[in-house]
């Protein structure tokens, strides 16, 4: 997409002449070649682009996705897609775009350095840049069709979050629970989960990344549901926490202050306002409060082609919030050995402010047993 590469090339000073972006074999998938290449669906592993400073875009693709590969160059003059029939022919083909340039720009952060050292070899003469910067730069804004997919990511996981209630039945593992969120994501419309649905009930929930696994639902648990759609590449990511059962007043005294922390740092979140600034509106509100501490992880992160998309929100990061960004705000508490609360949304971030891309309601549930 020439807007795309022209958007990375803008970041980069000085400008390498071409820049050259490589998958290895899932997961090492470079979201950025997905990034510059729109292509909906495919796991084009082994693939390579090579873009260019005037926004054209060549791409090798692998012969399992060459359907999808050619159709995404019937609607974009910029692309040229090539089918390499063999290792030999690609590399041939790779030598012929890259032996003129002098300086070639490659994403540190994703290319697997089995990759690198071939490209070494091929090209002993290239002057590398690191271009990861500058990559993530461009990505962590987003253009109207990323946004458009987000929201349907963020409209997919907000369908199911109001779902999980009738969802619920004592006796229950995580694992069911689990089951059924991806299943109902995917009746929704999605191509997949974004991550590893986390489910945890009772003690569990207090372990912020913890996996569904096979506690089963008792009387009297909490629990956090912390789950994402893919949505045409683009990802979601959601939390909602509910209580099952028997009251626990601490629990719900412990979700209406996540609530006020959660509202606290959109009260802030404008651009120009350094990440931290954000992140510490609602760390401020917990660490008043009996559970200082217990706020144990950044309060959000940037989503787009990955779940966490390159760009964290915590008390260290002084850059400052842009329009057009789209992130998480994800403030939470943990108990150890009692439960969690972690309450997530997905926003984008506007000219005076932020919009809701989920929206399923963040009330202290309590569904009966
Ligand atoms: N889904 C993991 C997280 O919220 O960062
Ligand atoms: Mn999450
Ligand atoms: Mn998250």
């Amino acid at each position: 997409m020439k807007a795309r590469v022209e958007k990375v090339f803008g970041h980069l000073d000085p400008k390498p002449e071409a820049l050259l972006l490589a998958n290895s074999v899932e997961p090492h998938l470079d979201g950025s070649f997905f990034y510059l290449f729109d292509v909906p669906s495919g796991l084009f592993e082994g693939s390579t682009a090579v873009a260019y400073p005037d926004g054209n875009l060549d791409v090798l693709s692998s012969p399992l996705e060459a359907t999808s590969a050619h159709l995404a160059a019937k609607t974009d003059r910029h692309l040229t897609v090539h089918v390499p029939t063999s290792r030999e022919e690609g590399d041939a083909l790779l030598h012929k775009l890259l032996d003129s340039k002098g300086s070639v720009g490659l994403n540190y952060q994703e290319l697997t350095h089995q990759q690198f050292l071939k490209f070494e070899k091929m090209f002993p003469s290239a002057r590398w840049v690191d271009a990861s910067t500058a990559i993530k730069r461009a990505r962590v804004t987003k253009d109207a069709e990323e946004l458009g997919r987000l929201q349907k990511a963020a409209d997919i996981g907000s369908a199911v979050a109001r779902e999980i209630p009738g969802m619920l039945q004592e006796g229950m593992t995580e694992l069911a629970l689990a089951t059924e969120m991806n299943y109902r994501m995917m009746k929704h419309g999605a191509s997949g989960p974004s991550f590893s649905t986390i489910v945890g009930f009772g003690p569990n929930g207090a372990e912020p990344h913890y996996f569904a696994a096979g506690r089963k639902l008792q009387s009297g648990d909490s629990m956090v549901c912390d789950f994402g759609a893919f949505y045409r590449r683009y990802a979601s990511d959601i939390t909602r926490s509910f209580h099952f059962g028997k009251r626990d007043d601490e629990m719900k005294k412990v979700h209406e202050l996540v609530e006020e922390a959660q509202q606290a740092a959109l009260a802030v979140l404008r651009p120009g306002v350094p990440g931290k600034d954000v992140h510490n509106a609602a760390a401020k509100v917990i660490d008043a409060s009996p559970y200082k501490g217990r706020f144990m992880h950044g309060l959000g992160h940037s989503i787009g082609l990955n779940v966490h998309d390159g760009w964290g929100m915590n008390q260290l990061v002084e850059e400052p919030i842009e329009e057009g960004m789209a992130i998480t705000i994800e403030p939470g508490i943990y108990l150890a050995g009692h439960g969690g609360v972690r309450i997530e949304d997905d926003v984008v971030v506007t000219k005076d402010g932020y919009r809701f891309l989920t929206t399923a309601p963040r009330e202290y549930l309590e569904v009966s047993a």
